[in-house]
């Protein structure tokens, strides 16, 4: 096993909120937006948790790598002599971790975002003292930043074609079955791990989504 269930949930299920979050929020479909967005949050709550607790490729440490050699595997990767790594190889970590911010930064601002008109954030009531204008430039921001999001995932998914085709690595079938036939050494996966996992990720998705109860009802 290369990828443990939760991980491979949390996944897909963050593919479904951040499509269906870009789109309700280009159409102002407002409250399937923050159903969509909240359930975004919630994942990434529980994926900076499985970072640290989670199985072997799961983790931030196992991902996050100097940049030599970062440079060094893009280099072998124009060569096409890059070696095949059983989690995310050393670039492949760092656009997980660009990914994740983004996603995150998008997340977070939300809550504190209206539309000018009938909506306020979930958060709004609890903006900090120490910023007068709270809110706004939370808006500001997720207005801003919400550029970003089409160009990373395009570049994401790009990425994974060159692998496909330069390199002949077929990750989005392990990333659904979890299994890699390519791997030497597949990590081992422990199902009390794996159960413990499924039951913080449903935690952080209850958790987030019913902090829609907070949004304020005009
Ligand atoms: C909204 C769109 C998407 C977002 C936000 C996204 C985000 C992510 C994130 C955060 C990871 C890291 C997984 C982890 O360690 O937890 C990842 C990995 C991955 N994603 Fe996506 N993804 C998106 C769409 C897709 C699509 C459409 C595909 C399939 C074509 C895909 C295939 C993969 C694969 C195969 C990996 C594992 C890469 C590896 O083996 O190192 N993703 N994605
Ligand atoms: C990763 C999660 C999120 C993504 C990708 C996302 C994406 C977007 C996008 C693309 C827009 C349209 C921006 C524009 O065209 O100006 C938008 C607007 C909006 N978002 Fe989000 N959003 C996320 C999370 C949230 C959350 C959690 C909330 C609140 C709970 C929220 C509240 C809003 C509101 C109220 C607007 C409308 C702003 C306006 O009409 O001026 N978003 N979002």
């Amino acid at each position: 096993m290369v990828w443990d269930l939760p991980t491979r949930l949390f996944h897909w299920s963050f593919v479904a909120s951040i499509i269906g979050a870009y789109v309700s929020g280009e159409n102002d479909a407002t409250a399937a937006h923050e159903y969509f967005g909240l359930a975004a949050f919630g994942l990434l709550v529980f994926r900076l948790i499985w970072g640290f607790i989670g199985h072997e490729t799961a983790r931030f440490s196992s991902f996050i790598k100097p940049l030599g050699l970062i440079v060094g595997y893009l280099v072998a990767l124009v060569k096409r002599t890059a070696p095949h790594y059983a989690g995310h190889n050393p670039a492949g970590g760092l656009a997980v971790i660009a990914l994740l911010s983004i996603m995150a930064a998008m997340a977070v601002t939300g809550l504190w975002t209206g539309d000018d008109i009938l909506y306020e954030g979930p958060l709004t009531a609890w903006a900090p003292e120490l910023f007068a204008d709270w809110a706004p430039m939370m808006g500001n921001w997720h207005e801003e930043l919400h550029i970003v999001v089409i160009p990373i995932v395009a570049l994401h998914v790009l990425a994974i074609i060159v692998h496909r085709l330069w390199l002949r690595e077929k990750l989005v079938s392990r990333m659904i079955s979890g299994r890699d036939f390519e791997a030497d050494t597949p990590s081992p996966i422990d199902t009390r791990r794996t159960r413990l996992g499924l039951v913080l990720l449903a935690v952080c998705l209850a958790g987030s989504l019913s902090l829609s109860l907070l949004t304020p009802s005009y």
